[in-house]
C-alpha cells in the first residue's frame, strides 16, 4: 500500500508525534516549484510534510521525496476543487498542523500575454485565477484551521507576489491582469484570516518569494541569460526562516523572503 494512503493508525500515531515533538507542515502544490522545494527543506528538517498536489497518481518527484523521506507524506489536494479539500480535511481531523503554506498558483505563460492584456483580456481565465490563487487559499485556510489551532506553532501563511501590490517597485503598472488582480485579492482575503483568526492564537502572513528560477523558467532564464531570478534554495530557506520568526505581532503582515516588509 502506497504511504498516500494514511491508514487510520499511522494518522493517530502521526498526530502523537506532531504533538509530541515533530513539527508538521501542509503544503499545496508541492509537485515543483516553489512547493516542492519547500517540502524537501522541510523534510529534510525532520518536519512531518504532507505533501498535496492535484494529480491523479503521486508525481515522481513527490515518490521521490516519501521514498527518501519518511517523514514525508504526499496527499491529493486540488485547490479548487472544494470536495478534495473537505476529504483531505476529513482525513486529517484532530491532525495538529503547525505550518500551513497556501503555495498552489498559476501565473499564466508571460511569454503570451494577450489574455492577460487590455484589449484582448480572456475573461474565462479569469475566473480560472481567481478560484486557483485567491479562492483556494482561503477555502483551504478555513478548512484546516481547526488543525493549526491545535498545533504549537500555529501559522498560516500564502505565496503571493509582488505583482499584486498596489506600492512599491510593481506598483501602478498594467499587464497581466489575472494574475496581478488575483494576488491582490489573495492579500486581501488572507489579512481577513490574520484578523479572524488571531482569537485562537494564529499568525497568518503573506510572503514574497522573489522570482525564483523554478523549472519551468530554469532553461529561459539560463538561455536568454536573464537577471534578477534567484534559486529556489536560497528563497524557499529564506522564507522559512521568515516562518520561524513569524509571531501574532507580525500578523497580517506580508513580508519579502529576506524578511524585508513587502509594500501591500
Ligand atoms: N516563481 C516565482 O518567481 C514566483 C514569484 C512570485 C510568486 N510566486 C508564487 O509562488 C507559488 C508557486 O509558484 P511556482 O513558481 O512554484 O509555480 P509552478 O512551478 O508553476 O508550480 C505551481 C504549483 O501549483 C500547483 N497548482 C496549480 N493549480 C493547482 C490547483 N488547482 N490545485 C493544487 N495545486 C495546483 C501546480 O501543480 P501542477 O504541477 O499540477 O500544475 C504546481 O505544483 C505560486 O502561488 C506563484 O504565484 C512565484
Amino acid at each position: 500500500m502506497r504511504k498516500t494512503i494514511f491508514a487510520a493508525g499511522v494518522l493517530a500515531a502521526l498526530a502523537l508525534m506532531s504533538a509530541a515533538q515533530a513539527q508538521t507542515v501542509l503544503i499545496t502544490g508541492s509537485n515543483r516549484g516553489i512547493g516542492l522545494e519547500f517540502a524537501r527543506q522541510y523534510a529534510s528538517k525532520g518536519w512531518t510534510v504532507i505533501a498535496t498536489h492535484r494529480r491523479d497518481s503521486t508525481p515522481e518527484t513527490l515518490a521521490e521525496l516519501e521514498s527518501e523521506h519518511e517523514n514525508a507524506h504526499a496527499e491529493k489536494l486540488d485547490v479548487t476543487d472544494h470536495a478534495s479539500i473537505d476529504a483531505l480535511a476529513g482525513k486529517l481531523a484532530g491532525m495538529p498542523i503547525d505550518v500551513l503554506i497556501n503555495n498552489a498558483g498559476i501565473t499564466g505563460d508571460f511569454t503570451q500575454p494577450k489574455p492577460q492584456s487590455l484589449g484582448t483580456l480572456d475573461y474565462d481565465m479569469a475566473v480560472r485565477f481567481f478560484r486557483t490563487n485567491a479562492l483556494g487559499a482561503l477555502k483551504v485556510s478555513e478548512a484546516f484551521l481547526d488543525n493549526v489551532a491545535a498545533s504549537d506553532q500555529k501559522k498560516i501563511v500564502a505565496i503571493s507576489s509582488l505583482a499584486g501590490s498596489f506600492e512599491g517597485e510593481s506598483g501602478g503598472k498594467g499587464g497581466i491582469y489575472w494574475y496581478r488582480s488575483s494576488k491582490a485579492a489573495l492579500n486581501m482575503m488572507m489579512v481577513g484570516v490574520a484578523a479572524d483568526s488571531r482569537r485562537k492564537g494564529i499568525a497568518v502572513a503573506l510572503l514574497s518569494p522573489g522570482t525564483v528560477k523554478v523549472e519551468k523558467v530554469a532553461e529561459m532564464v539560463d538561455r536568454m541569460g536573464l537577471k534578477g531570478f534567484i534559486e529556489p534554495s536560497e528563497s524557499i530557506a529564506g522564507m522559512i526562516s521568515v516562518i520561524e520568526n513569524l509571531t501574532l505581532d507580525d500578523s497580517g503582515a506580508f513580508i519579502r523572503y529576506n524578511g524585508e516588509p513587502q509594500p501591500f
